[in-house]
């Protein structure tokens, strides 16, 4: 075994990358549950893929057959229903799971210096994730599917003079088309994967090139053995693989349970209307998108002006990638941050969940007040960071971690 790998060895750096990214990859030694969801977005990323390949077999990208197709997957196809509601699940457990991981980078500011690139690879994956989710969307060509896509390519339209010809390019067609349904299956299935695959690749060579960050913000490169170990470091093989695999299961065992018993999850992860085929003449009453986007949709919809609308939602989306310069702390924890950034960040969450309920909600004026209260706050969380950050007492940071 071992003359197989230095011959590996001596034309391919299998036992090096083993031990940089593995068996030699010091990671602190206090990661808290918040850490599991980078794997865990591995793991469900490796769901997608592999359920998506399954898919494609069996379905067929055309206006005439694609509902047709799907349900010939849900009855028909051997494991066909399973592998389909892996997938349709796996999509809405892929934003829980980032959502939960962004989130611990706002906790601990993991997006801080030396991690701002880190962060900006996280964004265009984030930004690339929800390109896919929203392809893949109109693919069963429900109704849902059909008039979502027709709501949110129509913004496109709110485009000053080039609008309603940047709408038609993407669309390939005046209106939604088995032309649209074509191009965003080759963009699901080849094109973005490709790009997410890329985009995790570059992510983690960017961490693993600066160290992890953990909960306490301290850098454990600064105290090393004198093999140059860090002291408060661990190699990430086997002790947190075995760690994470404890993550996995469980969550797995909640996964699988959505999957197995409440795929639909009372109409959020599948919506009702999807279960009927697209038809260009019949309106759904109440048209949302899924969940996932429904924080943006919200903030689209607080703003009365169609084109500044549109411009916030992508604002809200764009202000993200900045965040990294816009923190001014002297430190990168929540734990020794003051309380100013504690209660904007709460603020923040909150903002952001009101505005993912009002969002599914059809519209109400008392629902627009909240969203356009929500959406104050989800921006002011942002402009005022650098100076909340700067004005605010901090905690002494201790010099190695704790716990
Ligand atoms: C397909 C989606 C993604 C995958 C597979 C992924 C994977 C990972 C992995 C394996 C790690 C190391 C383990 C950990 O610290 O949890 C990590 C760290 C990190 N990720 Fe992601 N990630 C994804 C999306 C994102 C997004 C959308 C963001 C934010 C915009 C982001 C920001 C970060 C940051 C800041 C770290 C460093 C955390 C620290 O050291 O404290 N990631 N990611």
């Amino acid at each position: 075994m071992s003359k197989f790998m230095d011959w590996i060895d001596a034309r391919f750096p299998a036992t090096s990358m083993w031990e940089d990214h593995l068996s030699k990859y010091y990671a602190p030694k206090n990661f808290n549950f918040f850490y599991l969801f980078g794997s865990l977005a591995l793991l469900v990323l490796v769901n997608q893929i592999v359920t998506g390949i399954w898919l494609t077999m069996s379905y067929t990208p055309s206006a005439e057959e694609a509902f047709a197709s799907v349900e010939y997957i849900m009855r028909d196809v051997e494991y066909g229903s399973i592998l389909r509601l892996l997938h349709s699940t796996g999509a809405s457990a892929f934003f829980i799971v980032v959502y939960l991981h962004m989130f611990r980078g706002l906790l601990y500011g993991s997006y801080q210096k030396p991690r701002e690139l880190v962060w900006i690879f996280g964004m265009l994956i984030y930004l690339a994730l929800m390109a896919e989710a929203f392809m893949g969307y109109l693919l069963p060509w429900g109704q849902m599917s059909y008039w979502g896509a027709q709501v949110i390519i129509s913004l496109f339209g709110a485009i000053p003079v080039i609008g309603n010809d940047l709408a038609q390019w993407i669309r390939g067609d005046y209106v939604i088309s088995g032309i649209t349904l074509n191009r965003f299956f080759a963009l699901h299935v080849v094109a973005l994967p490709i790009v997410i695959l890329g985009l995790v690749v570059l992510h983690v060579l960017a961490l693993h090139e600066v160290g992890s960050n953990n909960p306490d913000g301290v850098d454990i490169k600064q105290y090393k053995d004198e093999d140059g170990k860090p002291l408060d470091g661990i190699a990430f093989h086997p002790y947190y693989t075995v760690k994470d695999i404890v993550g996995v299961v469980v969550f797995l065992f909640i996964f699988c349970s959505v999957v197995f018993f409440f795929p639909e999850m009372g109409g959020y992860f599948l919506e009702k209307p999807n279960f009927e085929q697209a038809n260009a003449f019949k309106t759904p009453e109440h048209i949302a998108p899924v969940w996932y986007f429904t924080p943006f949709y919200a903030i689209l919809r607080a703003i009365p002006d169609k084109l500044m609308g549109v411009m916030a939602m992508g604002a809200a989306i764009a202000v993200l990638f900045v965040l990294p310069w816009l923190d001014r702390s002297p430190v990168k924890s929540m734990r020794y941050k003051g309380w100013l950034s504690r209660i904007w960040l709460l603020l923040f969450c909150g903002a952001f969940v009101i505005l993912g309920i009002v969002g599914v909600l059809p519209p109400s004026p008392g629902r627009a007040l909240l969203s356009q209260v929500c959406t104050f706050v989800y921006f002011a969380y942002f402009i005022l960071m650098p100076f909340y950050t700067r004005m605010e007492r901090t905690k002494p940071v201790p010099q190695r971690v704790t716990g």
